[in-house]
């Protein structure tokens, strides 16, 4: 997506020294093109399959983007009574909305079902208790699936691994069935559907197929009991290539492979719930340098891009590419590219060969489209970083 022409830095046609200019940094920058590319990705990755594509609108919910996905035929993955209200301001339609999340409250769930969302997609016993008496005080049939942890591996990092047990997320594979009984005979519960996440960064789709496994057993016992499930929900999670070694999967390879398990049944509906491989790699940080330093054998590059900005880097210890945007004939030397906030955890990137720039000029990081701007904090008092749509 980006490309040096005359050795500056350009997204498509954009010079992004002319929008770091134009905006200041730090600044996001999200490309239309690529995002709408993603997107279709998906399309016509689950062309011949019944499916939804829901965007888990964590990764990422500036309004804009929100927009052009909701025209593009998205439904949304929600975990918030706010991120139902960007989701339907939107544009994005309330039958295509599903809500997932541990800790949904009377209130959010009140509003989701006056909202009429396609289906809550329930991770406790008590959650659907409380969904059971709300649909009920509103005179109304809650649709639920619950999201079943299915104790697989997805071999991604520890904190964003979520379908093995001993997570918070979910309930046990063992005892949904009992559950789902007990939600058939609840007077305002309609069950319509299974789901499941196992985590993300997820770069090699055969975890899918385990978890599709189980799940398709359950769903066989659920039918056996009379018990009818309509939407398959699994999850979101496909990786994109923050390394040069990093080797991603298609959403086609996704189908393929859930299909594989999935095919057999021809009444039902597929929900996928992609974040990160929507907006992910759709997205730059620019920012600038302030001041470089050396502290005994380190090298620092100070910039204005606190973890405040992107705190990806200091929470995962995650890697994140960074280019200069104007190239440099500067002698390269091993530096941490960090930011100015007051702690030892503040940085962009460890140890990295990079060149050795000057106050002022700018540099992009790759792959900030999906858990940066919108994990971003007020932290040290900084405003909420900008993010432009071109
Ligand atoms: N569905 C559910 C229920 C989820 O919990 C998530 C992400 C998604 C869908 C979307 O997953 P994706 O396609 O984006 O992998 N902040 C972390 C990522 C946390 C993911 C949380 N759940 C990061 O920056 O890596």
């Amino acid at each position: 997506m980006l490309k040096y022409k005359n050795n500056e830095l350009y997204i498509g046609k954009t010079a992004l020294s002319k929008l770091a200019k134009k905006y200041g940094t730090p600044l996001y920058v999200c490309s239309k093109e690529k995002l709408t590319s993603n997107f279709k990705a998906y399309i016509d990755g689950f062309k011949d399959t019944d499916s939804i594509i829901c965007y888990a609108l964590k990764a990422n919910s500036n309004e804009n983007i929100l927009k052009l996905l909701s025209k593009l035929g998205a439904g949304a993955d929600i975990v918030s009574g706010g991120e139902l209200k960007k989701a339907l301001f939107a544009g994005i339609k309330a039958q295509k909305i599903v809500y997932s999340g541990v800790g949904k409250t009377a209130r959010e769930i009140e509003y989701a079902l006056k909202s009429n969302i396609l289906m809550f997609n329930v991770e406790s016993f008590e959650e659907l208790e409380q969904i059971n008496k709300i649909a009920g005080k509103l005179k109304k049939k809650a649709r639920i699936s619950f999201r079943v942890n299915p104790d697989v591996d997805a071999h991604t990092h520890k904190h964003i691994t979520t379908g093995k047990f001993g997570t918070k997320f979910g309930v046990m594979y063992e005892d949904a069935f009992g559950f789902y009984k007990k939600a058939a005979a609840m007077k305002n519960i309609e069950v319509v559907g299974i789901d499941s996440h196992i985590g993300s960064q997820i770069l090699d789709v055969k975890p899918f197929k385990l978890a599709a496994e189980k799940i398709s057993k359950l769903i066989d016992k659920l039918e056996a009991a009379g018990i009818k499930i309509k939407y398959i929900d699994i999850g979101g999670g496909l990786g994109i290539k923050y390394k040069k070694e990093d080797k991603p999967q298609t959403p086609a390879d996704l189908k393929k492979i859930v299909m594989s398990v999935y095919s057999k049944y021809k009444d039902k509906t597929i929900i996928v719930e992609p974040g990160r491989s929507i907006v992910g790699d759709a997205g730059i940080l620019l920012g600038q340098i302030v001041y470089r330093k050396t502290t005994g054998t380190k090298n620092f590059i100070i910039t204005n891009i606190g973890m405040n900005d992107l705190i990806r880097p200091a929470l995962y210890d995650a890697y994140h590419n960074v280019l200069p945007v104007k190239k440099s004939s500067k002698k390269q030397k091993v530096a941490d590219i960090v930011g100015p906030i007051c702690e030892s955890d503040d940085f962009v990137a460890k140890d990295r060969k990079f060149p050795m720039l000057e106050q002022g000029e700018f540099i992009a990081v790759e792959c900030a489209g999906a858990y940066g701007r919108a994990m971003a904090s007020e932290y040290n008092s900084r405003p909420i970083v900008k993010e432009v749509i071109i």
